[in-house]
């Protein structure tokens, strides 16, 4: 048990003192550095109680990674703020560097590295809270193994079940049970059996490679480059001995994969597509192809910072330059010409939703994939998964933390893989569109069978044809207001004012459509936008049939009527913002709503229990009062045909 002090106190300085000089500074150097060895990269899941911090810091105090000052400044701290006595408390160390982390580097996730005589290794350190889910992602996406840590004392947390299933989604195969605490229940051997049985059962479905559980103490040493006295009745490796031994899977033939970054001109001389090689290799007189518009070419010269090269290989960032022009710009993705990409616009992918806003299917997000991006939304969520049994729950919208398999439709078609084939090409995250907050990570299964076998009909007869023959242009009038403010009602007078003109026109009412088209939808979050996003869609259509198209809907949300102006083209879209106040809308209560919801008993009445975003931009604003009715329709006429 006084194994650790005395690691401690063997280490001579001269032989620290060596060893720090020889430690790179930076992943780049310690990448640089020639030598035989092996590079394992893995993750660490689990919360700080779980003693990850400790384990990462006894870890880089085993392989002698310390610098003199660092454990200068460890071994006071210790004493000052640790809580292990007149021991060393390695989370000090690890958490130190949190702090720093904290105080101005960017990302969430912090590497740090380490090398034996064996290997070399990066370590993702990623927060453990639940809500930090975002950051274990992108910590497992570049990882060869995980170490799932569990505290003997809890056993199977509903975290640890959470994190085996996210390192299974990224495509890690090997995972090490860190079983630590072990001092605590007094090296049993039936806690440490019992733990591993549970997690194998758990995980059979996950299709890990290898599971391996070792019973360590981090805090006490016991297991982790040494074989533990304490625990006679373990064979299996110590956690080095096993990061050590590990197998790496190399990727073999992969296609090669090059995500265009920018269009590099330094000189009329010089054209070239610069970006970082996603996958795969290429050569000079390679010849290769633009996915999206089939273009090819031939590489006449691949230039990076140290100058020319003949050959290039995935992580490599590059200038290639073809023999001829070719028309491509960032967000395209070159391939080799005798290895082309797919396309598609509809595919089924897990998402791990990472918000507190939830996932509403029809809502529009902006998707990127490789250095692509687009509009995308969930068409239909298929099943939420139960992270503690595995099981498919039905489910119409996403919580924070959840993971769900989704159909997502983008409206450009996008260069994409599966994530299985392909990490580069099959993850990809959401965004959105307002606060460009990242809300979900997603991994695509495959492409759906639809997105290749419809494609568009070309037709005879176009919208203008059409708007000449009715003598004047579609566009489509978007009243938005509370309940009662007044849309109807002003819409309907609008119309009659048009239709006196010889207009052509079509009111598309909130109260009518409910009773028909959208019979199947309440007033939920995620039906309201479902609401909005068909009557976008029809509004269209008739927009395209030459009318002048009316729409009165609360329409509350402000992200779906950004996607209802950007569906019919801003051109055309006017939005009428009948700014009537709640309590005008209250006291009318024509339909006797609001008296019903202040009796709480309407669940989602918007303004009561339901938010409604207000237009931060309309084209129009109306009190919706009746003095105000002539102007605005006089008005509004006049907006409408400009003629
Ligand atoms: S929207 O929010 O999805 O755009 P929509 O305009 O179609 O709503 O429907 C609103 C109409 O439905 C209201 O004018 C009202 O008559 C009725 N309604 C019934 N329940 C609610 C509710 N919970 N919130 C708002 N309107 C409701």
């Amino acid at each position: 048990m006084t194994r650790k002090t005395s690691t401690a106190n063997t280490q001579s300085a001269a032989m620290a003192q060596a060893q720090a000089a020889a430690r790179p500074q930076t992943i780049e150097a310690f990448l640089a550095q020639q030598n035989e060895q092996d590079l394992l990269r893995f993750i660490t899941c689990g919360s700080v109680d779980d003693g990850k911090s400790t384990l990462i810091g006894r870890l880089l105090w085993e392989a002698h990674q310390l610098f003199d000052d660092q454990l200068a400044t460890l071994k006071s701290e210790s004493r000052k703020y640790g809580t292990q006595g007149p021991d060393i408390d390695f989370a000090l160390l690890v958490d130190g560097l949190a702090a720093e982390r904290e105080q101005g580097i960017t990302i969430d996730v912090a590497y740090r590295f380490f090398a034996t005589s064996r290997r070399k290794f990066i370590v993702a350190d990623t927060p453990g809270h639940e809500q930090y889910t975002r950051n274990m992602v992108t910590g497992a996406s570049t990882a060869d193994a995980a170490i799932l840590l569990v505290d003997a004392r809890a056993g199977l947390l509903t975290q640890t079940r959470r994190h085996a299933f996210l390192v299974s989604l990224m495509g890690i195969r090997q995972v090490v049970l860190a079983i630590n605490k072990m001092d605590l229940v007094d090296f049993k051997v039936e806690t440490f059996k019992e733990i591993e049985e549970a997690f194998e059962k758990f995980a059979a479905p996950l299709g890990f490679e290898s599971i391996t559980a070792v019973p360590i103490s981090a805090l006490k040493g016991d297991n982790i480059t040494q074989r533990s006295s304490n625990t006679p009745w373990y064979k299996g490796p110590t956690l080095m001995g096993c990061l050590e031994t590990i197998h790496i899977e190399k990727p073999i033939n992969e296609r090669f994969v090059f995500p265009v970054q920018w269009v590099n001109r330094p000189d009329a001389s010089f054209r070239g597509f610069s970006g970082t090689v996603a996958q795969g290799l290429v050569k000079v007189g390679d010849e290769i192809c633009v996915t999206a518009s089939g273009q090819k070419a031939t590489v006449a010269e691949i230039s990076t910072m140290d100058g020319a090269l003949p050959t290039a290989a995935a992580g490599d960032a590059i200038t290639l330059r073809l023999d001829k022009e070719i028309d491509a710009s960032r967000g395209d993705v070159l391939s080799l010409a005798q290895t082309p990409l797919d396309m598609t616009d509809q595919f089924e992918a897990t998402l791990v939703w990472l918000h507190e806003e939830p996932g509403l299917p029809g809502r529009s997000h902006e998707l990127k994939l490789a250095s692509q991006w687009t509009r995308a939304s969930i068409t239909h969520i298929k099943h939420r998964i139960d992270i503690n049994t595995l099981a498919h729950d039905a489910s119409r919208q996403l919580q924070l933390n959840d993971i769900a398999v989704c159909n997502i439709a983008t409206t450009k078609s996008l260069v994409y893989d599966s994530y299985t084939n392909s990490k580069s090409l099959g993850s990809f995250i959401l965004v959105d569109r307002i606060t460009h907050a990242t809300v979900a990570a997603g991994m695509i299964t495959h492409s759906l069978r639809r997105a290749q076998n419809v494609h568009k009909q070309a037709l005879t007869i176009s919208r203008a044809d059409r708007e000449n023959l009715n003598g004047h242009g579609g566009k489509v009038v978007w009243f938005t207001g509370l309940s009662g403010s007044g849309k109807s009602t002003l819409a309907n007078t609008l119309e009659a004012e048009l239709h006196a003109k010889g207009m052509r026109t079509y009111i598309l009412d909130g109260d009518n459509i409910r009773q028909g088209l959208n019979k199947d939808l309440g007033f939920t979050d995620a039906d309201r936008v479902e609401n909005i996003r068909r009557i976008a869609e029809v509004a269209k259509l008739m927009m395209d049939a030459g009318l002048i198209v009316l729409t009165a809907f609360i329409s509350p949300f402000r992200q779906e009527r950004q996607m209802a102006r950007e569906l019919v083209g801003a051109d055309n879209f006017v939005e009428v913002y009948v700014n009537t106040p709640l309590e005008v809308c209250e006291e009318r209560d024509v339909k006797g709503l609001y008296k019903k919801a202040r009796a709480g008993k309407i669940p989602n009445m918007t303004g009561i229990n339901s938010p409604y975003e207000a237009p931060q931009n309309p084209d129009y604003i109306t009190e919706g009062t009746p003095t105000s009715m002539e102007t605005s329709i006089k008005e509004l006429i006049a907006l409408i045909t400009p003629r």
